[in-house]
């Protein structure tokens, strides 16, 4: 007799269990287990296996077609794909509630029904009349996308395969897809995965380009399977932050293209604009010019991340003088203001500290440690640092600034956002040829606080009323950038 086997299964990262637990081993999570039925291959003891079916091999130097691409026309979108949507291929779209990827892909799909492409729109989430509305705002209203507010993918598929086979399909949401193939709820692991299956293997036998949506976990995991993300071709993720308008589309895993590429948008109320000169617009969103802020180029898993570290050091009314960080490491701190204090004669023990990382991220990587304490001394010094730089590098205990890995990628993102100079470790000059930027090279923390402090307005410059701070410096260190 067929027994049907219950396993227990993480909804955030797929481990499966033999029975309920609070917290998963696998992710940390904890209440994300829940008990889901395990399919129905399940053959009984009784029943013999299908007779497979012989199918023909072909050898490895046969005659394949280069892959068609269909460039949607909106740039920043075929940059990140890698110049377009490839014939049969399945892309995830991922990315935080309310971040704009319903509007990006209404406006995807209008760009190419215009182009008379068939076009399909498949809203599991909202019903026709809204995405009607949001397409009447978006003045997308007189294009032929075809548009349906379905969650059943047996229907789906049934639909899709009459008549010209679409050029694209919208998923807009894979999350609230099922298939009557397992019994479990819509959203669980297996439910996501199933229906993704079905929806993958439409696309290569049919030769559409699929877009799934994905939900987001509040850690960026798309939510529910990672499998989904090896199942697909390309997971491109679309962040920002709530409170700004500008989305970065980027790509995570692309079969077809670079993943080092990003799309730039401005959120407006006309819907997704691109953002054809990013620097530009990153660089209106900064306090350019004001002593106490640096920019860090960093990576994040495998994607480089530009990020704003704004410090400010002030004369304490306290005993003990506040240390206060958000979105860094509260250690990495005390010890880039020990090494400050030990090494490089910078006195702060009569300063508060306080350091953010804007736009609300949260940084781990040591080698934001240089561009940190670039941001401390010149907040120290009042000389702002050059706008158009970046930094990024480790600091060791000694005061030695050490490389960090992916420079290439870092330098790459910087010129991509319009910096024009980095400083970076010495050791780590080799792989930054032919990025374009001016290259510093910094071996010691001391060179970066002497040449910050010889900026530094001198205390007959500045107002009166401006305290001056840049007593804080005793003795500087020798300067050691030299620029290349
Ligand atoms: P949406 O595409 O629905 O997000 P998602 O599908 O990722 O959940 O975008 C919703 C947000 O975008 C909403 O907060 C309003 C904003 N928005 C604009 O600012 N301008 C516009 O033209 C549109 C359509 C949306
Ligand atoms: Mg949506």
């Amino acid at each position: 007799m067929a027994r049907n086997t219950q396993t227990f299964v993480c909804q955030n990262c797929g481990t499966t269990y033999g029975r309920w637990q609070g917290k998963c081993d696998g992710c940390g999570e904890w209440n994300t287990i829940t008990e889901e039925t395990a399919g129905v291959a399940s053959a009984g003891p009784g029943k013999a296996p299908r007779k497979g079916r012989a199918f023909a091999l072909e050898p490895l130097s046969g005659n394949t077609q280069e892959a068609p691409r269909l460039a949607c026309g909106i740039a920043e979108f075929d940059r990140v794909t890698g110049g377009g949507f490839v014939r049969g291929s399945v892309l995830l779209v991922g990315g935080d509630p309310g971040i704009g990827k319903s509007t990006l892909l209404i406006q995807t799909a209008a760009m190419l029904a215009r182009a008379g492409e068939r076009v399909v729109y498949i809203s599991g989430e909202e019903a026709v009349a809204q995405v009607r509305l949001r397409a009447d705002r978006l003045g997308l209203a007189q294009t032929p996308v075809e548009l349906a507010a379905e969650t059943s993918v047996e229907d789906i598929i049934a639909t899709l395969s009459t008549g010209k086979t679409p050029r694209l399909v919208v998923i807009d949401s894979i999350q609230t897809m099922w298939t009557d193939t397992v019994d479990s709820a819509p959203g669980t692991v297996t439910q996501v995965r199933s229906a993704a299956q079905v929806l993958i293997r439409f696309a290569k036998r049919s030769g559409a380009c699929i877009i799934l949506v994905g939900h987001v976990t509040k850690d960026g995991q798309i939510a529910g399977p990672r499998v989904v993300e090896h199942m697909v071709d390309a997971v491109l993720s679309f962040e920002g932050e709530g409170a700004q308008h500008f989305r970065v589309l980027r790509a995570v895993k692309n079969r077809f293209g670079p993943t080092d590429e990003i799309g730039v948008f401005e959120m407006t109320g006309g819907g997704l604009a691109e953002v054809a000169n990013p620097s530009q617009f990153f660089l209106s969103e900064r306090d350019r010019g004001t002593p106490g802020t640096a920019v860090f180029a960093g990576i994040e898993g495998t994607r480089p991340l530009l990020v704003e570290m704004q410090a400010l050091v002030a004369p304490t009314s306290l005993g003990t003088p506040r240390r206060a960080v958000v979105g860094w490491d509260p250690s990495r701190l005390s010890m880039v203001l020990a090494v400050l204090e030990a090494h490089c004669g910078v006195r702060l023990g009569g300063h508060d500290v306080y350091l953010n990382v804007a736009g609300g991220l949260r940084i781990v990587e040591p080698a934001a440690d240089l561009a940190a304490a670039a941001a401390l001394v010149s907040s120290l010094t009042g000389a702002s640092l050059p706008a158009d730089a970046v930094y990024f590098g480790e600091v060791s205990l000694s005061g030695i600034v050490r490389p960090v890995a992916q420079t290439a990628a870092r330098l790459k993102e910087a010129q991509k956002l319009g910096f024009g100079r980095a400083v970076i470790p010495e050791g780590a000059q080799a792989d930054s040829e032919n990025t374009g930027l001016a290259v510093a090279s910094v071996s010691t923390l001391q060179g970066l606080v002497a040449d910050i402090a010889a900026s530094a307005p001198s205390q007959a410059e500045r107002s009166p009323d401006v305290p001056t701070q840049n007593q804080g410096i005793g003795r500087a260190g020798r300067s050691v950038t030299r620029m290349r």
